[in-house]
């Protein structure tokens, strides 16, 4: 199939850096059983990093990058899909070693693929993408380890982002007080729309006295955000409580002690959405169309075309973004 569609490539030689669209083909595109047509892909902050030069996320150039896509299955070798299906593709090597979403038509592996929950659309699926499936996972891991709504409050850190503002609607779903820490004062309206209670800075997250055990605040917590202020909600995490951890916008470094651990009986959560057994990832995005489906998804979402994507996606690293994007990338 010589048949030319656009995708974003990025390339890097010994002396430039290139993001853009471009033609490429069939030919082009890597072994798999599955080939889809993309309708939506969106912006992650490890799709921010693929964009820049040394952001350590492509291995290979030249690259399309992508970790998320939803779209139509055109051909299929894998018996569990056939021309039509509706599809998620989100994890594994996608948009890493192997070209991702931003791209008319994508070929991927069978196992990489999930249909498409009843109760979904596909944007719905990409505002989702995979922020959201982490969000869901985190909830998922908390509550599999004893967190429930009448414990106390959960906190959310980096609360206007992708995982944030999913991990804020959906635990105000299930009943949740929810409290919001954001470095964004211009987004409390939008954070008390999609269900947090209570609003706090990323300073009030910090305890005014700094030790290895304070005053039991939350009895759980999601964390994307990492760094010094995980190690500070350590310390202020109930008795018997859980952190689940999925990522490292505000440091990789925590200076912390096992004081939080041994006197408290806290659990350190640790979350990877891209090697979750396909099992459970067919698991939660079902509960993703369902329960744990956010009333607020539309507020979280704004679409962007794959023209506009070389100006977008530096701004998810600077910490900009509110919520998620969702990029068209065709009919
Ligand atoms: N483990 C996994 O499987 C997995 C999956 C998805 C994402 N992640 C990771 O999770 C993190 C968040 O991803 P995302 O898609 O939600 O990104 P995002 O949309 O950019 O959100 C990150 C949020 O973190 C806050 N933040 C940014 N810089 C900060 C700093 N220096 N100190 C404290 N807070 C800061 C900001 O929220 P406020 O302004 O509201 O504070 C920002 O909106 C990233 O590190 C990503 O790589 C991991």
């Amino acid at each position: 199939m010589n048949e030319q569609f656009r995708a974003l490539v990025v390339n890097k030689t010994d002396n430039d850096f290139q993001v853009g669209i471009k033609e490429v083909s069939f030919n082009d595109l890597p072994e798999g059983d599955v080939t889809i047509k993309v309708h939506y892909s969106s912006v992650n902050y490890k799709d921010g990093l693929a964009s820049i030069p040394n952001g350590q996320v492509v291995r290979t150039y030249p690259f399309i990058p992508g970790i998320d896509l939803a779209g139509e299955v055109v051909e299929s070798k894998d018996s569990r899909y056939e021309k039509g299906d509706q599809v998620i593709v989100t994890s594994y090597e996608l948009g890493v070693s192997h070209f991702g979403g931003y791209s008319e038509f994508a070929r991927v592996p069978g196992d990489w693929v999930v249909p498409l929950p009843d109760g979904l659309t596909l944007k719905e699926a990409m505002i989702i993408g995979t922020a959201g499936f982490t969000a869901a996972l985190s909830i998922h891991q908390l509550e599999k380890n004893g967190l429930a709504p009448s414990n106390g409050s959960v906190l959310v850190t980096g609360a206007t982002g992708g995982v944030g503002s999913f991990a804020v609607s959906m635990l105000a779903k299930r009943d949740y007080h929810v409290v919001a820490s954001t470095g964004k004062k211009s987004e409390h309206e939008y954070l008390k729309k999609l269900g947090a209670k209570e609003i706090l800075s990323r300073e009030e997250v910090l305890p005014e006295k700094k030790g290895p055990i304070g005053q039991q605040r939350w009895a759980g917590a999601v964390d994307p955000v990492g760094g010094e202020q995980l190690a500070s909600i350590l310390t202020n995490i109930q008795y018997g409580g859980s952190v689940a951890v999925s990522g490292l916008t505000g440091g990789s470094e925590v200076p912390t002690t096992v004081i939080p651990f041994i006197l408290r009986s806290v659990n350190l959560l640790g979350i990877d959405s891209v090697y979750c057994p396909r099992e459970l990832r067919i698991e939660l995005w079902n509960r993703l169309a369902t329960d744990l489906k956010p009333n607020s998804i539309q507020e979280i979402g704004n679409e962007v075309t794959l023209e506009e994507l070389p100006q977008v996606l530096p701004t998810i690293l600077q910490g900009m973004v509110r919520g998620r994007t969702v990029v068209k990338v065709s009919q």
